[in-house]
């Protein structure tokens, strides 16, 4: 399985709340490889609080990508960012398109962890019909899509994707995080999986071994490789593969508020 590409992950160093060095950059690759990975897309916050701008990423991607040459490491970095919804509006019209994943038509736009949510649905519409596509970022870590999945379900069928995070299937954030994670799984919410990693250790950057873990193991190479690449080359979406989780029907019923 060593082929995994990660969308999402915390890589550059000391620009937000990922590796403080390059040293730790290189720390945090080194084990990304070891858990299969070959291409990582850099994707530093874009928000209020760390407001990068592309110029500094694409260098910071070109220093690490020459660092990881000198240490024989074979993963490729390339560059992106992971848009915070209540930044989106004020970013320049000429940065927005600069900070898509790996320099192509996908935004990875991170929702509020907030409870309410307003005007959401209409900053992803905004930005879709610019021409833009939209990668959610962690929705399953998000209070408002668990009050009100409706919300969430509206947004994929208007064409937005989700990426999740692999450590959310496994209940490294909590375990109403993880069955509302395995509820979109089986509801075909979910496109991809990443590893949202900050460091080798506390927000590792595995993905494979977690799809494993949580019985998603048929869907990897979709989850992890060819939906990824379909994203990065601006390709259409190749369908989902078949596939059922039986084990958490118990579960669903209780925590997953039907259709209606
Ligand atoms: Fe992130």
């Amino acid at each position: 399985m060593n082929h995994v590409i990660d969308l999402h992950c915390h890589v550059l160093p000391g620009i937000d709340d990922g590796p403080a060095t390059i040293e730790a950059s290189v720390a945090l690759v080194r084990a990304a490889a070891a858990a299969g990975v070959r291409v990582m897309v850099a994707t530093p916050h874009v928000s209020w609080r760390y407001p990068n701008e592309a110029p500094t990423i694409a260098r910071l991607t070109g220093e690490l990508n020459e660092r990881l040459r000198q240490e024989r490491i074979a993963v490729e970095i390339r560059p992106g960012a992971e848009i915070a919804m209540t930044r989106a509006g004020d970013i320049d019209r000429a940065e927005l398109p600069r900070l898509g994943i790996g320099g192509g038509p996908w935004l990875l736009l991170e929702p509020p962890f907030t409870p309410l949510v307003t005007g959401l649905d209409t900053v992803v519409l905004g930005l879709q019909s610019d021409g833009y596509r939209i990668l959610l970022a962690h929705p399953e870590r998000c209070p408002a899509f668990h009050s009100d999945p409706e919300v969430l379900r509206s947004l994929v069928r208007a064409g937005a994707l989700t990426s999740i995070t692999a450590g959310s299937l496994v209940g490294r954030f909590s375990s109403e995080v993880r069955r509302f994670a395995l509820n979109m799984v089986a509801e075909e919410l979910v496109h991809n999986v990443a590893s949202d990693a900050h460091d080798e250790v506390r927000r590792p950057p595995g993905i494979a071994a977690e799809l494993e873990q949580a019985g998603l193991g048929p869907l990897n190479d979709w989850l992890t490789l060819d939906v990824p690449e379909a994203i990065l080359s601006g390709e259409p979406i190749p369908p989902r593969p078949a596939f059922t989780i039986p084990r958490i029907e118990r579960s669903r019923r209780r925590m997953w508020p039907h259709r209606h």
